[in-house]
């Protein structure tokens, strides 16, 4: 898929815009705050209703406005669909496909696939387990939409469940006997979703896995595949025999429900929840030498890097089997990349549908990825011949 054609209004710095893309590569060059990462960030946020750079949408709505569009033909099979996203500060947002008004904005969600390279993407790697969880999830996502709503789902029954631990764990008597009856509720629904979730995040890193590996190899120099590891690591580890089956979505539930069970005195005495995915993590391992060490604390500066671009690569891989290209968004990652890696990266993504990528100087974009120019200055976007 690509997107042929991108309109902004009052998004971030742009009061109005209009860009006109094709497949293949575009590049949008310009000095520092013109503006360049705000236009791909648009194209990000169609995709998962989320920036890759901010928690919340405020700032996403230029200072000043009420609320920001975000606009984008898309082109996928020969079919153009025009997509939109109506950003509000302090309201719910609202979407549309060819004009119509969706139910629900997050029906949005995956209709454009992207998967953004970016400086930011070191925390994938020296971060908390927080970083890695919504990599995964957002890919999850991206791959199975209707989980936006399973994940949410989720956060709200954490949300509650975290304000009853608090009340129940203050309370005594009968107003505590009352509070637990309700919470043993909540550890339903909290077992319930979190075992699905669970369950989707361990298939995706078995689906991921193989494809880290190949990606680390080409772009860690001497690396080979076996080189760098992911694990999925939750809090709440099924027994299942034999080892190496799957466990079912059942079991998952059953060993969180027996894990809350086990944990219920400290939960109630911390007041937050300490059992479910959302205290999971994904741990990075790179082997030196015999020796298997993980990423944070261990490895190199370059590793690191080398280590959060194939799991994007890997995610990319991952979309692109699925059937369908995702757009593919290099937002100022080169200047970050030796020589070298550069021209290996570049060759990797160089066949990508549609690729968008950001630079500070015109030389900091790899002359394999010749193709469309863009000048941004001050908001004017514009066309170099
Ligand atoms: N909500 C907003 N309202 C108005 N201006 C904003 C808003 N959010 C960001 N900006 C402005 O947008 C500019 C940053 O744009 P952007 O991040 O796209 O720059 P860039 O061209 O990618 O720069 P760099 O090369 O440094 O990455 C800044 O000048 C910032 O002040
Ligand atoms: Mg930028």
């Amino acid at each position: 898929m690509y997107v042929s054609h991108l309109s902004l209004h009052d998004f971030r710095s742009y009061p109005s815009v209009e860009v006109p893309l094709d497949a293949g590569v575009t590049a949008f060059v310009g000095r520092n705050g013109q503006g360049k990462t705000n236009l791909v960030e648009a194209i990000d946020y169609l995709s998962r209703l989320q920036s890759h750079r901010v928690a919340t949408d405020a700032p996403l709505v230029r200072a000043g406005a009420e609320q920001a569009v975000v606009r984008a033909a898309v082109v996928r099979d020969g079919r153009t669909a025009t997509l939109e996203v109506e950003i509000n500060a302090g309201r719910a947002n609202k979407a549309r496909i060819n004009k119509s008004p969706l139910p629900r904005t997050r029906d949005l969600v995956g209709l454009v696939r992207t998967v953004v390279f970016s400086p930011e993407d070191l925390t994938l790697v020296k971060g908390d387990p927080s970083d890695r969880r919504r990599f995964l999830d957002d890919l999850m996502i991206l791959r199975a939409p209707r989980l936006a709503g399973v994940r949410s789902d989720y956060d709200r029954v954490l949300k509650q469940r975290n304000s009853l631990l608090k009340t129940a764990g203050l309370a005594r008597g009968s107003a505590r006997e009352g509070a637990l009856a309700t919470l043993s509720v909540w550890d339903d629904h909290l077992a319930t979703i979190g075992a699905e979730i669970l369950a989707q995040r361990l298939s995706l890193v078995e689906a991921l896995r193989p494809y880290v590996g190949k990606a680390y190899e080409t772009v860690a120099r001497g690396a080979s595949r076996d080189d760098a590891e992911i694990t999925y690591k939750p809090v709440v580890e099924p027994v299942v025999e034999p080892v190496e089956t799957t466990p079912s979505v059942e079991t998952l539930r059953q060993a969180i429900l027996d894990e809350l069970a086990r944990r219920q005195k400290d939960e109630l005495d911390r007041g937050i929840s300490l059992v479910g995915p959302h205290r999971d993590d994904l741990l990075l391992h790179i082997s030196a030498g015999t020796e298997r060490l993980p990423v944070k604390g261990y490895a190199s500066h370059g590793e690191s890097w080398s280590f959060a671009l194939a799991l994007r690569l890997a995610a990319y891989d991952l979309l692109r089997a699925d059937g369908d290209d995702p757009i593919l968004i290099l937002d100022d990652v080169f200047a970050e990349l030796d020589s070298q890696r550069r021209v290996q990266l570049a060759e990797l993504v160089a066949d990508a549908e549609q690729v968008l990528v950001t630079a500070a100087v015109p030389e900091d974009v790899p002359a394999a990825l010749a193709g469309a120019r863009y000048h941004v200055k001050a908001g004017e976007v514009t066309r170099d011949e």
